[in-house]
């Protein structure tokens, strides 16, 4: 496809408001060639924050996770409009940590992804099998599962991205070969390609996700279905991320 690379950073439970402040002092300067999108999922308290320093650029400034409801009786959750009012034009949805963590299952993600597109909100959808499902062959079936669960009910794909990221690569520091991911990631677009039709699938982007840095990452993007990277640990270093945009 020839529409720009997706660099998107995923900032985890990372980095205070100062934290962010000095990334971005580093960062802004160094992303000079601005040949692809980036994209940062920051802390929620982060997100005022990170989109002041990248005022002036094409930075997009996110979150990692939203709650379903629009407003209400809900201790401790952020909503769509509150992500909106502080600048955020996206969110991840159904990141694995989330899923593992806070038993997140295909209906609530799928209630996350509509009520963040109704709000305006860009969606990043996250999938991936783990070791064992894939040892078990069952790779295909989890992607199969997860895309179809998590987009139920979603009739425009506009505003959705695909992350592949299979849970036995993230955060371990051993990144899936790139080839492997390219099948999966022409799984994800067959899918796609069932479920919207051909135009969808060729034109939606599927990044890839577990264990990228700026070793790796060139040979991730130059896989014919990977259409970006969705990076944890290498994204908290503004020098390393820059290399990784600069690609
Ligand atoms: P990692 O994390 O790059 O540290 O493996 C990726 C992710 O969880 O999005």
């Amino acid at each position: 496809m020839d529409l720009p690379k997706r660099i998107v950073g995923n900032w985890k439970m990372y980095k205070t408001p100062e934290e962010t402040k000095k990334f971005f002092e580093v960062f802004i300067p160094l992303n000079l060639k601005k040949t692809s999108e980036v994209w940062f999922a920051v802390p929620y308290v982060d997100i005022a924050f990170a989109k002041e320093a990248v005022a002036g650029s094409d930075i997009e400034i996110g979150a990692q996770n939203v709650h379903e409801a629009k407003e209400g009786a809900y201790t401790g959750e952020i909503s769509v409009e509150m992500l909106r009012g502080v600048g955020a034009s996206f969110t991840l949805v159904g990141h694995s940590e989330r899923r593992r963590y806070f038993q997140e299952d295909e209906a609530k993600i799928s209630q996350k992804i509509q009520r963040a597109l109704e709000g305006g909100l860009s969606v990043i959808l996250c999938v991936g099998e783990s070791q064992k499902e894939r040892e078990e062959g069952q790779m295909k079936e989890v992607l199969t599962r997860q895309l179809i669960g998590g987009l139920k009910g979603i009739s425009s794909m506009e505003k959705i991205t695909i992350a592949y990221e299979p849970i036995w690569a993230i955060g371990t520091g051993k990144a899936a070969i790139p080839e492997e991911a390219q099948e999966a990631h022409a799984f994800c677009r067959k899918c796609l390609s069932m479920l919207y039709g051909e135009v969808v699938s060729q034109t939606i982007r599927i990044l890839y996700g577990g264990s990228v840095s700026s070793e790796n990452g060139s040979s991730f993007l130059k896989q014919n279905d990977i259409d970006g990277v969705l990076v944890g640990g290498a994204s908290l270093k503004p020098e390393e991320f820059a290399r990784l945009a600069n690609i």
